[in-house]
């Protein structure tokens, strides 16, 4: 592929993926104003973002199996836990912005774990094997993901149990 168009569609999938996220916590936020069809609009046209970034991503020609994806998905947790966050946190204590160096505490903290998590669904997907069929919960204040049960309290945020989300 030409490298203007590659550069252009991996800028295209970046924005369409933000776009993504940014309509899905609009809704959200509408919802809790009592405008449930705004939000509604919003997960909608979320959904046509959704939409357009894969049909980018897939332009790229970047998507492989499943233990290759895994092996993505390692390298960019490792990446976020070795290098991104641990000097975003360093900036953000220097310039004492609290609400951002919270922010990157919970994400590093959760990185571990998805690091670990996909590690060990890659040994098992290299030999073409799935993972057990544990549940897996994630809080949705900090992001800290388990297998299994979800504790009593986050780890990490205090979060109570009844609140995680159950995949
Ligand atoms: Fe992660
Ligand atoms: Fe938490």
């Amino acid at each position: 592929m030409k490298t203007m168009t590659k550069e252009n569609l991996k800028s295209a999938f970046a924005g369409e993926s933000q776009a993504h996220m940014k309509y899905l916590i609009f809704a959200d936020t509408a919802e809790k104003e009592g405008k449930p069809n705004i939000a509604r609009l919003f997960r909608a046209i979320a959904y046509a973002e959704q939409v357009h970034a894969t049909n980018h991503f897939k332009a790229l020609q970047e998507l492989n199996g499943t233990p290759d994806n895994l092996q993505a998905a390692i390298n960019g947790e490792n990446f976020e836990v070795d290098e991104m966050y641990p000097a975003y946190d360093a900036v953000a204590k220097l310039q004492d912005e609290k609400t951002a160096e919270k922010s990157f505490h919970y994400a590093i903290e959760a990185e571990k774990i998805h690091a670990a998590l996909y590690d060990e669904a890659k040994k098992l997907a290299q030999n073409d094997n799935d993972i057990d069929g544990e549940e897996v919960y994630v809080c949705p204040i900090c992001g800290y993901t388990v297998k299994g049960t979800s504790p009593d309290k986050c780890p990490v945020c205090g979060v109570s149990k009844d609140k995680f989300a159950k995949f």
